[in-house]
């Protein structure tokens, strides 16, 4: 069986109070619900190992991630945060070449598969975007293109434990969600060309792209769709739970 799981992207948004809101808003609501599997939240880089602290003491069984990770292990490299430094900080996942990060930071497919291996080297999770912008999409070279982001992602990934998250450009922050024939379309595709390097059998695939609790239920419940990578209405308690309510 694969694991399903949501993850909240808090982007660069958040504060200590919504910290403390969610560790404490989680802890109840998992108290008396149930969920669509795991849970996830990856805040800024600053907040990992406070949200990870108020999760345990808590006992609040939801994971923390980060945003972003080095490519490097470590040494001079101002200004960044290793695999390792990350899980010493509570995290248990990374996301790796959102696509915020591949148009604005300059994460290319290669960096991306670097940063993939870093994450897996260091013994946590990584979360590898990909995704087409509309033109793509519009040319009909989507499943071409976004095969050939998840080949060259998973080139250094040796058969190990990931996630992949398939985010359209497009969708993201938008309001317009892909439908379900095209979720499901793509995310068989991505099971196909990821079996190329990993288990793709036991490696969950989320969808991510204005997931919100009213479309949810339809995309989460797709026979590929292993769980969502959800920005926006993840920085609202009340929305984040009701994707993950089952
Ligand atoms: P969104 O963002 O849910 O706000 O569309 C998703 C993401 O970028 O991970």
């Amino acid at each position: 069986m694969r694991k399903q799981i949501v993850v909240g992207n808090w982007k660069l948004n958040g504060s200590r109070a919504l910290c403390e809101e969610f560790a404490l808003g989680l802890g109840k609501f998992l108290s008396r619900e149930s969920i669509v599997g795991e849970l996830a939240i990856c805040p800024p880089a600053v907040y990992i190992d406070s949200l990870s602290s108020a999760m345990v003491i808590n006992e609040v069984n939801v994971a923390v991630g980060a945003q972003n990770v080095a490519a490097q292990e470590k040494g001079a490299f101002t200004g960044e945060m290793s695999a390792a430094m990350i899980k010493e900080a509570g995290g248990s996942y990374a996301i790796v070449g959102h696509s915020e990060r591949r148009a604005m930071f300059g994460d290319t497919d290669e960096l991306v598969a670097t940063k993939a291996a870093q994450v897996v080297a260091a013994g946590i999770t990584p979360i590898i975007c990909v995704g087409e912008e509309l033109a793509v999409r519009e040319a009909g070279n989507h499943l071409e293109f976004v095969g050939q982001q998840v080949s060259a992602a998973l080139s250094q990934a040796q058969s190990a434990t990931l996630i992949v998250a398939y985010e359209p450009v497009w969708a993201i922050g938008t309001g317009n969600t892909a439908n379900a024939a095209q979720v499901q379309e793509m995310h068989e595709h991505i099971r196909k060309v990821a079996s190329a390097s990993v288990n793709a059998e036991l490696t969950p695939i989320l969808y991510g792209g204005s997931v919100n609790p009213s479309n949810a239920a339809e995309l989460l419940g797709l026979p590929d769709v292993d769980g969502a990578l959800v920005g926006g209405a993840s920085l609202e308690l009340e929305k984040f739970i009701a994707i993950a309510k089952r």
